[in-house]
């Protein structure tokens, strides 16, 4: 079915009205959804896992698509649902996660992180923005259009379990359904737009290469008076080898670290620098004094185009209470390098670890033990699914969206294109003051009824 003229005014109209009417529903639906403590990570909530994937699930089936069903894999299940209304149309493939990064630490939420409320025309809830209720802004722009007979193209939904974790299974899964999975275009809503009177669309994303690291001392823990000072101290060792990754303009000393990395022309850097931006805005933020990072780089670009590594987690040794006089026999830490495009997460995972090896002095051994990974990805402007994305936001937000590039990392959308041909549009509605993977998670309401009302417009625009 297309649309055109005057036909498509009224159907708007009706969709809005459609939302109208049931926003009070939508949002109990999805307070439901945030009730679910969906951690990926941590095994003790698996059976939840399972409970929010069959609550998208029953969801998806009541919104009105012809398949809604659970797939296994081996670690969290993905839901898997589809409309298709005609084969000679379009098919749009909606991806998004279910599963959530842990609430901890509890005790910097005020309020309780699976108890979700909404407070200041926002919900407060691990998950709100990142991806529950972007999520849920998909299957309501479906009810939508289905109730309303407004669905202009077909559409498949993949929304997995396992994002926070790596997304392996999906792989996995990805490459054994690509006759299922055939579809045209990919859309995801889960990064984040300027600001809520400022429309972006996200057009890259980086690469990620986790590791961790363990120094080892002597073969046990040792007096730190009795031992200390003759023999090497493994949090010592450790802190001078990390210190060491970044000289003293922050570029990163790992030999060849910057061989691949794809440089922004001149042209494409003060394009770049038009990107609405206030430094001022953005320390009052973080409550911070000066920002911190590679030399000859702005803010943003540090944040999206030049790759990076940063130290995550680094523990051991005491830290109860008190004090306690001990050499460690161990040290370690989670590190994690986002790449931009050209760098490849494997290559930079080998690079990192020889290197690292390399610097351990002696008296102490190091292992590396790499982690996930993924691929950066940038996303073409000049297609027509970029133009509908465009014209969609235009419409709903009244103001042309900037395209932005973003520094977090979706790794399935490199596999997307590299398994299934397709490319993706990265439409997200959150902010990146929504506190996402950190205490306090929130998502506005404005943003949440505004992509669904702006999806059913992608759609539109895309089938046309
Ligand atoms: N939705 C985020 C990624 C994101 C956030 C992209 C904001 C752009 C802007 C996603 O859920 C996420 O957190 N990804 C992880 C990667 C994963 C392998 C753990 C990340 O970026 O750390
Ligand atoms: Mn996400
Ligand atoms: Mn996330």
């Amino acid at each position: 079915m297309q649309f055109c003229g005057n036909n498509s005014i009224s159907n708007q109209q009706i969709m809005q009205q459609y939302i109208q009417q049931h926003k009070d529903r939508f949002l109990s639906e999805l307070l439901e959804l945030l009730r679910i403590p969906s951690v990926s990570a941590d095994s003790k909530y698996k059976a939840d896992v399972r409970l929010a994937a069959e609550f998208i699930c029953k969801k998806l089936k009541s919104a009105g698509a012809d398949i809604a069903e659970i797939n296994e894999t081996a670690g969290h299940p993905i839901v898997y649902g589809e409309k298709i209304i005609d084969k000679s149309l379009p098919t749009i493939l909606v991806y998004g996660h279910y599963d959530v990064q842990p609430a901890d630490p509890l005790n910097l939420w005020d309020s309780p992180p699976f108890e979700p409320i909404v407070k200041d025309e926002k919900i407060y809830a691990r998950g709100a923005c990142d991806d529950k209720g972007q999520v849920y802004m998909h299957i309501k722009a479906f009810e939508t259009m289905m109730a309303t007979n407004s669905l202009p193209c077909n559409v498949k939904f993949m929304i997995e379990g396992e994002e926070e974790i790596g997304s392996d299974n999906l792989g996995i899964f990805v490459k054994a359904n690509k006759a299922k999975l055939k579809a045209d275009v990919i859309l995801i809503s889960d990064t984040a737009i300027v600001a809520n009177d400022i429309p972006s669309i996200d057009v890259g994303l980086r690469g990620l290469s986790y590791l961790e690291v363990e120094v080892t001392g002597a073969n046990r823990d040792l007096h730190s008076g009795v031992y200390g000072g003759a023999v090497a101290n493994p949090i010592n060792i450790l802190s001078k080898m990390i210190a060491s990754l970044h000289d003293e303009n922050n570029h990163i000393t790992i030999p060849n670290f910057y061989d691949d990395v794809l440089e922004l022309s001149p042209a494409e850097r003060q394009a770049m620098a038009l990107t609405p931006f206030s430094l001022e805005a953005y320390k009052e933020d973080l409550a911070i004094n000066d920002v911190r990072g590679e030399a000859g780089y702005s803010t943003l670009e540090r944040a999206s185009i030049r790759p990076t590594l940063d130290v995550n987690g680094i523990w051991g040794g005491y830290i109860g209470e008190g004090a306690k006089t001990v050499l460690p026999s161990k040290a370690s830490a989670k590190i994690s390098m986002r790449l931009v495009p050209n760098q490849q997460s494997d290559k930079m995972t080998a690079m990192f670890t020889k290197h690292f090896e390399s610097i351990a002095p002696a008296g102490v051994t190091v292992k590396v033990r790499p982690h996930h990974g993924g691929e950066p990805y940038v996303t073409p402007t000049d297609s027509k699914e970029y133009r509908a994305a465009e014209r969609a936001m235009e419409e709903s937000f009244g103001k042309k969206p900037v395209p932005t590039r973003g520094g977090g990392s979706i790794p399935i959308v490199a596999l997307f294109e590299k398994e299934l041909g397709l490319k993706t549009i990265l439409m997200g509605f959150g902010l990146d003051s929504d506190a996402i993977h950190s205490p306090n998670e929130h998502f506005g309401l404005f943003n949440f009824y505004k992509g669904i009302e702006t999806i059913p417009l992608f759609f539109k625009y895309y089938s046309e």
